[in-house]
């Protein structure tokens, strides 16, 4: 069995961060999302992975390469986002004549993908897919399943008018078949190669695909409240952890403080929250659910539902909250200028005094 990790796409949804930074690159409790993909299908015992990569392919080789795997990873250009059954079609030489899984590099999955693997490499089914219940069907591919809740009967991506509640997640099982399908398809309104196509086409042409409910919880990381709610649910599991200094300031919950950190006096920490490596804190309150990149310094800030990325100086910042801050940020109050305001602002930037 091969995994396909796709890393590609524009992210515009979470512009201007996405200007210079990969979305799957985006750090969840200090590590990119595309980590605890990769990691998910190492630990179901995948270890031959392609990465689709696409505008910021340096980017995302470069972070991937930086950490030994126990894996063989290798990258397949994307040249533009085509659509999901694109990326597979662009990956037949990588996959042979195997199984595989396609994992979306932005997606979330709590206790991971092994159970489900392992069902996909037990069975003898065309495909298998995974599958949940969401409030808003139309942002997704969704499945209608039959009255016995045994087979998928339909499927459709992103329907204006869904015929049920059960959306597909970004973990396929897929077989060789899956490019017969892809070869019948056409670009969907959005110009793309759907994957949901390509597998309604499987199903409409008599093949087995089946399909199993997600146990715990599910993310797809599209939108900063997505971000942020992963933050959440990740720093939920994390236990203490201290490889800094804690000088007289107050930690409370579930807190891990990267080496040469200091938290000094003044401070509180309240978890749950992660601090990285290299990081300041001083007189400021930081947490509950709160991630802190790597070599950030802040100063009598309070901080809160928020992720910092690495290299932010933060100074005198009463009260910022459901933030998602970019790399080497500095926000700072100028108490000298009380009416002009000077600010040099990345495109799509946001504001509020
Ligand atoms: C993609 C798929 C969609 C699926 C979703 C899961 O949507 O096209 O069928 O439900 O991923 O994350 P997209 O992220 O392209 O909007």
């Amino acid at each position: 069995m091969k995994g396909l990790i796709l890393s590609g796409g524009h992210g515009t949804r979470l512009r201007p961060i996405t200007y210079s930074q990969q979305k799957q690159l985006i750090p969840v409790a200090n590590k990119p999302i595309l980590f605890y993909c990769i990691e998910d299908l190492i630990n179901a015992g995948i270890h031959d992975i392609a990465i689709i990569v696409g505008p910021n392919k340096e980017q995302v080789m470069e972070t991937v390469r930086a950490v030994e795997w126990d894996a063989r990873i290798s990258f397949i250009f994307q040249d533009a986002p085509r659509g999901l059954a694109h990326a597979v079609k662009i990956s037949r030489d990588f996959v042979g004549d195997d199984n595989f899984i396609m994992y979306l590099g932005d997606n979330l999955l709590k206790g991971g993908s092994a159970d489900f693997i392992r069902d996909f490499s037990d069975s003898k089914v065309d495909a298998s897919l995974l599958l949940t219940e969401v409030e808003d069907p139309r942002q997704y591919g969704v499945a209608l399943v039959d009255e016995q809740k045994k087979i998928i009967v339909k499927l459709v991506e992103k329907p204006k008018n869904p015929q049920s509640n059960l959306s597909i997640v970004g973990i396929y099982g897929l077989t060789p078949r899956i490019f017969e399908a892809i070869d019948h398809i056409k670009p969907s309104w959005r110009g793309e190669l759907e994957i949901t196509d390509a597998l309604h086409w499987l199903i409409e042409n008599g093949c087995n695909v089946r399909y199993g409910m997600v146990q715990g919880w599910w993310k797809d990381t599209g939108k900063t409240e997505d971000i942020l709610d992963a933050n959440r649910l990740i720093l939920d599991t994390i236990e203490n952890e201290n490889n800094g200094s804690v000088q007289s300031a107050t930690i409370t919950g579930k807190v891990k403080i990267g080496k040469n950190s200091v938290i000094r006096e003044g401070s509180a920490i309240n978890g749950p929250a992660i601090i990285g490596n290299d990081c300041i804190v001083s007189a400021s309150t930081i947490g509950p659910y709160t991630s802190i990149g790597d070599s950030s310094e802040i100063h009598s800030t309070s901080i809160s539902n928020s992720i910092v990325m690495e290299g932010a100086r933060i100074d005198r910042i009463h009260q910022i909250t459901d933030s998602l801050i970019g790399k080497n940020v500095i926000l700072k109050k100028d108490d000298a200028s009380h009416e002009r305001k000077t600010f040099v602002l990345g495109d799509s930037s946001q504001v509020m005094l």
